[in-house]
Parts: C-alpha cells; sequence; structure tokens
C-alpha cells in the first residue's frame, strides 16, 4: 500500500510511523509514505499557503497550493486516485467502515491535511473521493486524525500483525458481529483473590470458543 501525504508538517509523523506495528510494515516493504510539503507548492515569496476566510477572523488553506500538490501527485504517480479528507463532521468511521475503505483504497491513495481553521471548500468540491471522521469530537490536528485512519486501514493488510486471529477476534469484527472483545487473562491463575475463569484452564478448544462468543462485553 502506497500513501501520499500532502502536509504542513511532515515531521508530525515521524514519531508515530517510525515505531510500532506501522514501523514494522515500512520495514517490510507492506507499506509506503511519500511526503509532499505544502509549502513547496506555493508561489508566495514567503511560502505561505493561508489567507483570511471571507467574512470570517480566521485564516484557511489557500486552494492554489492545494491544488498544484495534488496535481503533482498524480502526475508523478501517472496516474488518479482516491484523495481523502479528514473532517469531524462527515463519514463516521466504524471497523465496518474500515474494512470497506481498506478494500476500496489498499493499493495507493492521497490524504491532505490542511491548518489553521479549514481548507478551501472548492479543494473538496473539486478533488475530495471521501471525507472521513475518525468520530463527533474535534481535535486541532489533521496529522493526528490522518495517523489514527492510516493505522486503522494499515492492519487490514496481510502480514502487517504478527498475528491474523487478532484481526479476527478484535472488537468490532464480523466474527463477533461487530461486538466487543472477550476479557483475556494471562498467568498468574490468581492474582490478588480474582481467578482465571476455570474454562480458559481447561484446554478445552470448543468450550473456549463457546465461552467467548458468551462473553462478548
Ligand atoms: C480544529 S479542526 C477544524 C474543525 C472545523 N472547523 C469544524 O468545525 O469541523 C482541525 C482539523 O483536524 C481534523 N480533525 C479534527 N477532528 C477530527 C475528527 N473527529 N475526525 C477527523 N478529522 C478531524 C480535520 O482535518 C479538521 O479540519
Amino acid at each position: 500500500m502506497k500513501i501520499h501525504i500532502i502536509t504542513i508538517f511532515p515531521e508530525s509523523f515521524i514519531s508515530y510511523f517510525w515505531s510500532s506495528i506501522i514501523k514494522k510494515a515500512i520495514d517490510s516493504n507492506l507499506i509506503e509514505f511519500k511526503y509532499y510539503k505544502l509549502n513547496d507548492f506555493s508561489s508566495n515569496n514567503f511560502k505561505r499557503v493561508d489567507s483570511k476566510a471571507y467574512w470570517m477572523h480566521w485564516q484557511v488553506i489557500s486552494p492554489e497550493p492545494l491544488s498544484k500538490a495534488i496535481e503533482h501527485v498524480f502526475r508523478v504517480i501517472w496516474k488518479k486516485v482516491k484523495v481523502i479528507y479528514m473532517s469531524p463532521s462527515w463519514d463516521l468511521l466504524t471497523q465496518e467502515k474500515v474494512e470497506n475503505y481498506y478494500n476500496k483504497l489498499w493499493e495507493e491513495f492521497i490524504i491532505i491535511c490542511g491548518h489553521y481553521e479549514w481548507i478551501d471548500q472548492r479543494i473538496i468540491d473539486l478533488y475530495v473521493d471521501y471525507c472521513i471522521s475518525i468520530w463527533e469530537y474535534v481535535i486541532s490536528s489533521w496529522e493526528l486524525a490522518t495517523q489514527v485512519f492510516v493505522d486503522s486501514i494499515a492492519r487490514n493488510i496481510p502480514w502487517v500483525l504478527w498475528n491474523n486471529t487478532s484481526l479476527e477476534e478484535d472488537s468490532f469484527s464480523k466474527k463477533f458481529n461487530r461486538q466487543k472483545e472477550y476479557p483475556v487473562y494471562t498467568k498468574p491463575d490468581i492474582f490478588m483473590w480474582k481467578k482465571v475463569p476455570e474454562i480458559l484452564l481447561s484446554g478445552n478448544h470448543k468450550k473456549i470458543e463457546e465461552w467467548k462468543l458468551k462473553n462478548l462485553t
């Protein structure tokens, strides 16, 4: 999977994408990121990419540099791929939707990150295929919303998780009817007077599977 990220802050992806599961996926060539610094597409002498919103007191990202950056990616990769914009108010992500987005986007896509209050609406009208929300609350960072989305998509790529069973048996998986996962225990068998359920120590696989389904929370 190849993901093109247009952003003013490429460095903000380093700490997270250079650790954890995503780092392992990059090292195994399962996922590749290309970053495009939005300011490089500005024709302004000071590389500014924002302007004051009409009749508002805040700044927004101007359409020209964003449009140039998106067209640049289309040209470099020689194809028109889907363009994503993260936004609190649009399509709310669920695990089922993550799986659908993975199926639609698995090969290659672009994510645009804005800054200030918003991006010019015409970029959304002209270029954006999917506006995706990580849920109904507002965070200040386009980059953080992008990282949440990318992580949720990336774990669906075969071999990204060391154990694919965990993907099948995660909370909200199809196998569990989109319900939350069952409780999980490890050694010791007794901790502060609390015992591991007897059935999990029995070694009876059939009964354990039944217990898991009965104990979805
Ligand atoms: C301060 S928010 C802008 C909020 C915008 N003015 C509004 O009222 O919808 C900055 C950016 O972070 C990202 N963001 C914030 N919360 C998000 C969420 N729940 N889901 C997806 N993206 C989010 C979006 O890209 C958003 O434009």
